[in-house]
């Protein structure tokens, strides 16, 4: 991994729900940090443990501070644990550059949010850009309980109104109708969805029907029941070397560039950063990631070489 980092200093560590925790982050010398748009992420480097994609749910307006908010997975890989575990205010941690794959449409007349659990947390980040901008939107919060719904209080307290709570006790069948509020299209309008792999299949299904390019995902994890391919060999070109690599059917493209000198900046390497995200001059590509939007995927302009692959023949690629 070659991508450039920042150090924070952790400023503040509280409790917004049963096993949620925000972090507020800034820099060690209270300089600006890098600004971020809503619906933004950075990559956090636990200490000990493994790279993790965490949203910035503050106000895009802040210049010195990240907020990120954290679910303890107990069943998790163990990054969430070791941050509830380790992380007191006072220490540094090794973050990412913010980067966006979540962008918020602004230009469109109304927007409707659909979270799902810790899935509010880009949310947060894009209700408060919409308010400033007296922009129209409204979000479906879908939840098991009160107690474990991270920023009920201040979401009832700020955006009431703006805010419908479902809470399902663990039964999906008690909670919100997703069918049901999305079957007539509402024109003019941007719908966006992040939350446990159950509810963003529902809603994709359930929104099929919408124009092209009006609905948006926020993955935080692969979608393992996403159908995909047996792996098979295929070429690699390089454009500007015009080398050509081969890519057995055991190898990702990033590992075969690695191994031919060629440096690729990664973090997840399971294709829902975007970090690996590299430009293609022609090829018939098996788009794997949840990066990309399905225009993207069909434009064929990039890839992210960590997990997408050829379908057939050569993929030449822009650098
Ligand atoms: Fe995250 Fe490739 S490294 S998408």
């Amino acid at each position: 991994m070659t991508m450039e980092t920042l150090t924070v200093r952790v400023r503040a560590v509280e409790p917004v729900a049963d096993i949620v925790n925000t972090y507020e982050l800034v820099d060690p010398d209270r300089r600006p940090l890098p600004p971020f748009t809503a619906g933004a992420h950075v990559d956090v480097h636990v200490p000990g443990g493994p790279i993790r994609q965490y949203s910035l749910c503050n106000d895009p307006r802040d210049h010195d501070r990240y907020v990120v908010a954290v679910q303890r997975e107990d069943a998790g890989r163990g990054g969430s644990k070791l941050l509830h575990a380790e992380i007191q205010p006072g220490k540094t941690l090794t973050i990412s550059f913010p980067r966006n794959n979540f962008p918020l449409f602004e230009t469109a007349k109304s927007h409707l949010f659909i979270a799902g659990g810790i899935g509010i947390t880009p949310i947060m980040a894009m209700m408060m850009r919409l308010r400033a901008l007296g922009a129209d939107f409204h979000l479906h919060y879908c939840s098991r309980v009160p107690e474990r719904t991270a920023f009920l209080k201040r979401l009832g307290a700020e955006f009431a109104g703006k805010v419908t709570f479902h809470f399902d006790g663990g039964d999906p069948s008690r909670g919100l109708d997703v069918k049901g509020l999305l079957k007539e299209i509402r024109p003019g309008t941007h719908l966006y969805c992040c939350g446990p792999g159950g509810l963003m299949k529902a809603v994709k299904n359930a929104s099929d029907h919408w124009p092209p390019g009006t609905v948006h995902f926020e993955y935080f994890s692969v979608d393992a029941t996403a159908p995909k391919g047996g792996n098979t060999a295929f070429e690699v070109e390089i454009a500007s070397s015009g080398k050509i690599y081969a890519v057995p059917a055991d190898k990702s493209i990033m590992q075969v560039l690695r191994d031919n000198g060629h440096g690729i900046d990664s973090s997840c390497e399971e294709g829902i950063c975007g970090t690996c995200a590299t430009p293609v001059k022609s090829g018939d590509i098996d788009h794997r990631d949840m990066v990309l939007s399905d225009e993207e995927k069909k434009s064929n302009r990039w890839m992210m070489v960590c997990c997408s692959r050829a379908k057939v023949g050569k993929i030449v690629l822009d650098i």
